[in-house]
């Protein structure tokens, strides 16, 4: 399971659910994408419904619901766990559960046989379900924005991973770049080069990437050869050999 992950909000993680979710399909993966912020972002870019058959609770608890709660896509190895209201009470689901921290894990335990990837979209923050994530996780994914303090977002993520019983890896890269600002291009050189949880991967900050929202779907559905579609390319690349999926 691959999660795009950061404590920070609003730094392009579900962006990079999206787009990642396409390059595995389009490399012949079948693709579950969990929605798990209930701001159901990714569920609308990949068109579906905000509509949680048995909703959030029966997720967590029930069992094998979650198999007929996965949703089709216009993208035929696509699937969507779509996010409804009910993914608000997420927390306070897990909160009041038994193996707080491994409800996610279990959930997942019933459709792994059905989906090559799992790509779980989440809301930012440490929280429990943050907890529940690293640890079914086997790839973090971390968007860092190119500004001095994107190696402390990172290493913050790094730590909180470390914490996790399994800790999965960590692929971090540079997700919204504007290389006409010095900030920018100084902000990626100063990261480490060697350092196993940086990639080499920068996506600019782009026009093509903010039409996402308007035509709702992967950049490279509808801008295959733009610098970010390439991008991403590079991101699903790095992201595969970290997870040793063998396709
Ligand atoms: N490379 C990019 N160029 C331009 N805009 C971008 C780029 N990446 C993301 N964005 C835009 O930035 C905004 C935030 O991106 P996104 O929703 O992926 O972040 P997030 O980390 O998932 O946010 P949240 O913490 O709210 O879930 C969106 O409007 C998105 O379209
Ligand atoms: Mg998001």
């Amino acid at each position: 399971m691959i999660a795009a992950y950061s404590v920070k909000g609003g730094v392009g993680k579900t962006t990079a659910a999206v787009n990642l979710a396409w390059e595995a399909a389009s490399r012949g993966f079948r693709v579950l994408v969990w929605d798990v912020d209930a701001q159901g972002s990714a569920t609308y870019l990949l068109r579906v419904k905000p509509k949680l058959r048995g909703g959030t609770a029966d997720l967590i608890h029930g069992e094998s619901k979650i198999r007929k709660a996965v949703r089709e896509t216009e993208n035929p190895r696509i699937w969507v766990l779509p996010a409804d209201q009910s993914s608000r009470d997420l927390e306070l689901i897990l909160n009041s559960s038994k193996k707080s921290t491994q409800r996610i894990e279990k959930a997942l335990g019933d459709i792994t046989d059905q989906f090559d990837v799992v790509i779980l979209d989440c809301p930012p923050g440490a929280s429990l379900l943050a907890e529940n994530v690293l640890r079914a996780a086997d790839v973090v994914v971390v968007p860092l924005q190119p500004s001095p303090l994107s190696l402390r977002a990172l290493d913050q993520v790094a730590a909180i991973v470390a914490g996790t019983p399994k800790a999965p890896a960590v692929v971090s890269y540079i997700s919204m770049a504007d290389r006409r600002r010095g900030g920018h291009r100084a902000a990626i050189q100063q990261l480490p080069e060697g350092r196993a949880d940086v990639t080499s991967v920068v996506v600019p900050a782009t026009v093509v990437v903010e039409k996402m929202g308007e035509l709702r779907s992967a950049v490279a559905e509808y801008a295959p050869r733009s610098e970010a579609a390439v991008a991403y390319a590079q991101l699903w690349r790095a992201v595969e050999k970290r997870a040793k999926l063998d396709k």
